[in-house]
């Protein structure tokens, strides 16, 4: 199934909306606060920084920080992704083409594989690179010395990282929602960086209702400036905002047409919950992944869905949101 703001979707991009520094990088202040130190007295060292692990939901900028502390940094940033590091010698090629401080990025880091993972270890902890030449009695073990790196891993799942490769990372970061006066200071910079006119009142209503997320509130500017273009005065106002999101599909309080089927087919098919994650994707018709990724943490953190050991139970204010009744008794279920 298609959306139209897709968080996870590749940026159409606008290169130019990426923040490209720290004081671009706007909000997770307690994490910018706590990097800048780490950075700087890395830099004053002459060490390579700790390395960092970047957690949190699609679309909150944890590739936009990894490019920054590259950027900060004054070092070169060298970039893969956990799948497409398929063998050991992959990694080993990667690593021994570092410079001394380089960033190296690896997204998705929850998808490396066991064998890559194991090489992973000693080159993070002692930037030695440990391979095994040769087959059966006559293999033999070399290790290699690499340059002093700094690995910045960004994940979507941190608890689909296995604690030894977490346990390395001496510097771990979660990227939380970004409020909506934050979203609206991203989005009229986003307005002034693309030419779009908008209003004060046109940024706060998209601010509450883009999720938190500033790739999708990105997404909606760019939407609705084009119903602006065609329907309005080529402004985006607060009317055309709302006209837009209306097209859109996306409701008051920023959830969209998937994030209502989820929370309805836990009513209608499974009388409220608690149901399980799989049974629920299966009724849905979505990934299992994609739920607990990209829909499933937005709904759980503003209270509309609550994850119990049994499975997904709908809450008070979930089934609020669909305009249903309240159950006798839920508050006790809580
Ligand atoms: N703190 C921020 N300030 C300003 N703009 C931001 C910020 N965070 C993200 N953005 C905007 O949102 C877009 C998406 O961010 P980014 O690609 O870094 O997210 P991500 O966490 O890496 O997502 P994914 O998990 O899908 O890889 C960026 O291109 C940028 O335009
Ligand atoms: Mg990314």
């Amino acid at each position: 199934m298609s959306r139209i703001f897709d968080p996870t979707e590749l940026e159409q991009v606008d290169p130019a909306l990426r923040p490209r520094n720290l004081g671009e990088y706007v909000g997770q202040e307690r994490i910018k606060d706590n990097l800048g130190v780490y950075m700087r007295a890395a830099v004053q060292r002459g060490d390579p920084l700790d390395h960092v692990l970047l957690a949190g939901p699609p679309g909150l900028g944890k590739t936009s920080l990894a490019y920054i502390i590259a950027e900060e940094l004054g070092t070169e940033l060298r970039t893969a992704s956990g799948p497409t590091i398929e063998r050991g010698g992959d990694l080993a090629a990667i690593l021994t083409s570092l410079q001394p401080r380089d960033v190296l990025f690896i997204d998705e880091i929850h998808r490396l594989n066991r064998a890559v993972e194991e090489i992973m270890y000693p080159a993070m902890e002692d930037f030695l690179l440990d391979i095994v030449l040769g087959q059966g009695p006559s293999a033999q073990s070399v290790k290699v010395q690499v340059a002093p790196f700094t690995l910045v891993g960004a994940t979507t799942r941190s608890g689909l990282l296995t604690p030894p490769l977490r346990a390395r990372f001496g510097i771990q970061c979660t990227l939380d929602f970004y409020a909506p006066a934050e979203l609206e200071q991203i989005l009229l910079r986003s307005a002034e960086r693309m030419g779009i006119q908008i209003t004060q009142p046109g940024a706060r209503e998209l601010s509450t209702r883009s999720r938190g997320t500033p790739r999708i509130a990105n997404r909606l500017l760019r939407r609705t400036r084009d119903f602006a273009q065609v329907q309005g005065t080529g402004i985006v106002d607060l009317d055309i905002t709302r006209v837009a999101l209306d097209r859109l599909e996306v409701d008051a309080d920023g959830l969209d047409k998937m994030d209502r089927r989820i929370l309805e087919t836990i009513v209608h098919k499974f009388d409220g919950g608690p149901v399980g994650v799989d049974n629920l994707a299966a009724a849905i018709g979505e990934e299992r992944d994609t739920i607990e990724e990209v829909y499933e943490p937005y709904l759980i953190r503003e209270g509309y869905l609550q994850r119990t050991p049994r499975g997904r139970v709908l809450t008070r204010k979930g089934r609020g949101h669909l305009g249903l009744p309240l159950v006798d008794g839920q508050e006790e279920l809580f």
